[in-house]
């Protein structure tokens, strides 16, 4: 039998939701395509049985897109579009090779991101994880002195690496507080040194000069462990880290240890490398506070992250260019 033909307007297309997408994005889908949807404890073996035949793949961060999965669903695949702005977890290369379209959800999560890099480095500088942990522990005796004393970030230089979408609007929500801001880059940024006083440096010079370095990079073969024993040591001793990227960024062993040993001021984290598993290390490390992937958690983000892999889905299938391509 012929295969369908994928300009059929009246086609209904199968996509397989490897975990879940929010109703802001199904309602897009809905009457087009019918859904396979893993849910959230889905296991690879059990994505393998849901894929043959499938016409697109929703994935997410957790999702590892292998060429196993794209085999397991055949010629049909056309497009996988992941819930997220990084897609690490999608292998790039076998999805080329396959001729296979790969999008992801930019712009939507900028902000709310930005704004969980900002909390957790003032929750960071402030110790607030230990010390709401000690109230709501009953270990609280009442207003002391000389408890709980953090680092104020008025007048702080900022070292921001990687000054891409939310690098850019992580500048832009520090520089009220910002003595200075400093970040590096792979291209130099005119517009954000001329409206934000933003200077470029090398990344020696920002983990010596910064009091808090915010990481917003993607993981790749270049960024994988760039935050290690050698560069926490470079960092000042009472440097705040706040990683919302990625968690292979940094080397959370040496991480633990740089805060053990005070050679870096606090930690704030929002990814780790073996999500949802987070070393035992930082769970025990001081002025850490930790977060589990949440930032782009915001209703607003998220419903405009599930329109936009709808709309990615959508396009691919009728032919026409995604929004959002990466390959
Ligand atoms: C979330 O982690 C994302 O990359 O959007």
């Amino acid at each position: 039998m012929a295969d369908p033909d994928p300009a059929d307007s009246s086609r209904v297309w199968t996509v397989l939701v490897a975990r879940r997408l929010l109703p802001a994005g199904l309602e897009r889908l809905a009457g087009q395509c019918e859904i396979r949807e893993g849910g959230l404890e889905a296991t690879a073996d059990e994505l393998l049985e849901l894929a043959p035949g499938v016409d697109a793949i929703v994935a997410d961060p957790t999702v590892a897109v292998t060429d196993a999965l794209l085999e397991a669903a055949g010629h049909t695949l056309r497009v996988v579009a992941n819930f997220a702005v990084g897609y690490d977890n999608v292998d790039l290369e076998a999805c080329r090779r396959r001729g296979v379209t790969v999008t992801n959800t930019p712009d939507v999560l900028t902000n709310a991101t930005a704004e969980l890099a900002l909390a957790l480095s003032l929750a960071a500088a402030r110790h607030m994880s230990e010390a709401e942990a000690d109230l709501r522990g009953g270990r609280w005796r009442g207003f002391d002195p000389g408890a709980y004393l953090g680092a104020e970030l008025s007048g702080a230089t900022f070292g921001i690496v990687g000054m891409g979408r939310i690098g850019r609007r992580y500048a832009e929500l520090v520089a009220g507080l910002a003595g200075e801001i400093i970040y590096t880059s792979r291209t130099r940024k005119a517009a954000t040194e001329r409206e934000l006083g933003a200077r470029q440096v090398p990344l020696e010079e920002l983990l010596d000069g910064a009091d808090v370095v915010s990481l917003h990079l993607p993981a790749t073969a270049d960024t994988i462990g760039l935050v290690g024993a050698q560069e926490l040591f470079a960092m000042k001793a009472t440097a705040v880290l706040v990683n919302t990227s990625r968690g292979p960024l940094v080397d959370s062993t040496a991480l633990a240890g740089a805060l053990r040993e005070g050679e870096i001021g606090a930690a704030g984290l929002d990814v780790y490398e073996h999500e949802p598993d987070v070393p035992t290390a930082l769970l025990e490390a001081p002025h850490c506070v930790l977060l589990p992937h949440i930032g782009s958690a915001t209703t607003r983000s998220r419903d405009g992250m599930a329109r936009l892999v709808a709309d990615n889905v959508l396009a691919v299938l009728r032919g026409a260019e995604p929004p959002n391509r990466v390959a």
